[in-house]
């Protein structure tokens, strides 16, 4: 298992990172290929995946170094347009792992299909023949997908709920059927919504009702995913602050995000800044994991939180989080995008349970990396010493001259192209 500790990665060049990559992971040239060449995504198979094709879109691929999850090492790739989101995630990996890595557990993965019927006359009845006929109805959802059955997965239960039985309009009055399926290691939409259709004529039978929608419920609670981590204070000193402060801080900003969905929302939006960039690098549907996530965080009733940050009895920083995590490894783009195939491969990733434990472990992360940043320096100076290298790149610097310029470019306050031109302009001279 090669160490996710890169030091100096930072300041590599692009074909440096790669060849270390190359040589760490036993990438082939064809693979290699894969990130070499430009668009990553051929044209021909991104026609093939949508609709109306003029092209493709790219996006930066940056490598989340440093993680320790479950005792394994995982350099992360992470799809992304914003700046400090890759160095911050890395960052605080390296605190965790002196800390003993993150511990991460993905329990059950079932997701979960909606069949909706309406218009029966005895909406109690119409559930208890539904849940009679159960092993009927669950046989039939699998002899839809058999490959699915063939793999280990298959339907694992069938629940009925009855909603707005009082309501007044019948447009309203419902029965709601869910079918509970192990998509073993797919993501498994197709599959769902496949099962769901056929055994919508069976459930219409059995009811009396009439069926309309048969659909995967994006809120996939049953394929919940967790990580942790514990953090000794002194691991967290920065600057002026001691680590004391630091955790203090970090948990107050957390209660202020449980207690307030107007901080909620942007704190777990830098909590999707570690996650949406895997689930796009990895090819699957960031939308689905978006809307889950988004849910779960309101599963009390109010939207809160997704972390949960506190101190255990010896004064540590303890970091929890728990999401819906329904992504796949097989299925869908994740082996169509040669770059997804690359991405799963310098993970090293075997099943998709692993996945999304990485996945939420970075998303931990990436929140203690905000939280630290606004509840001590603030962010904009990371931000800032990042940005201003950027800039210093496109006014045209390179190499040791990157660094030099976006000094410059801080210490004069004025962060822009033309502004770092004319600094390499005097630096070549
Ligand atoms: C910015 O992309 C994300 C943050 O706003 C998250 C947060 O406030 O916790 C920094």
């Amino acid at each position: 298992m090669k160490s996710s500790r890169i030091p100096g990665f930072y300041n590599m060049s692009v074909d440096q990172r790669r060849k270390l990559l190359k040589d760490n992971y036993d990438l082939t040239d064809e693979q290699m290929s894969n990130l070499t060449d430009n668009p990553s995504l051929s044209l021909d198979k991104a026609d093939n995946m949508i609709e109306n094709v003029i092209g493709t879109f790219e996006l930066p691929l940056g490598m989340g170094l440093n993680f320790v999850i479950n005792g394994n090492e995982y350099t992360v790739p992470m799809a992304i347009e914003e700046a400090s989101v890759v160095a911050s995630a890395s960052h605080i990996a390296k605190i965790v792992r002196s800390a003993g890595g993150f511990e991460a557990e993905s329990r059950e993965r079932l997701m979960i299909g909606q069949i909706q019927v309406v218009g029966c006359s005895n909406f109690h009845e119409a559930k208890q023949d539904l849940l009679d006929q159960k092993d009927t109805l669950m046989n039939a959802a699998n002899d839809a997908y058999p490959s699915i059955v063939k793999r280990g997965g298959g339907t694992r239960d069938l629940d009925v709920r009855i909603l707005n039985e009082d309501a007044n309009s019948t447009y309203s009055q419902m029965l709601v059927m869910h079918i509970y399926v192990d998509t073993c290691d797919a993501m498994g939409a197709n599959m769902i919504n496949t099962m769901a259709e056929a055994i919508a004529p069976i459930v219409e039978e059995i009811t009396g009702g009439k069926v309309y929608l048969r659909i995967l419920s994006n809120y996939a609670d049953r394929s919940l995913a967790s990580a942790k981590c514990v953090i000794p204070p002194h691991l967290l000193a920065t600057g002026d602050f001691t680590g004391e402060e630091v955790r203090d801080g970090v948990i107050h900003a957390y209660e202020f995000a449980a207690s307030d969905p107007y901080r909620a929302v942007t704190h777990n939006k830098g909590i999707m800044n570690g996650i949406d960039p895997i689930v796009i690098a990895t090819g699957n549907d960031w939308r689905a994991v978006e809307a889950g996530a988004h849910a779960y965080a309101a599963k009390d009733g109010q939207y809160g939180s997704m972390t949960r940050w506190s101190r255990d009895e010896a004064g540590n920083l303890v970091g929890e989080i728990e999401l819906p995590m329904s992504v796949g490894i097989v299925g869908g783009a994740t082996r169509v995008h040669p770059l997804a195939e690359l991405s799963l491969s310098i993970m090293n990733i075997e099943s998709a349970a692993e996945l999304a434990e990485v996945i939420v472990s970075v998303g931990l992360a990436q929140n203690l990396g905000a939280l630290k940043a606004l509840a001590t320096d603030g962010i904009q100076k990371g931000h800032m010493a990042l940005h201003s290298r950027s800039v210093a790149i496109a006014g045209g610097a390179s190499g040791e001259m990157i660094d030099v310029i976006a000094k410059k470019l801080i210490d004069q306050k004025e962060i822009r192209v033309g502004k770092a031109k004319e600094l390499v302009e005097q630096y070549k001279q």
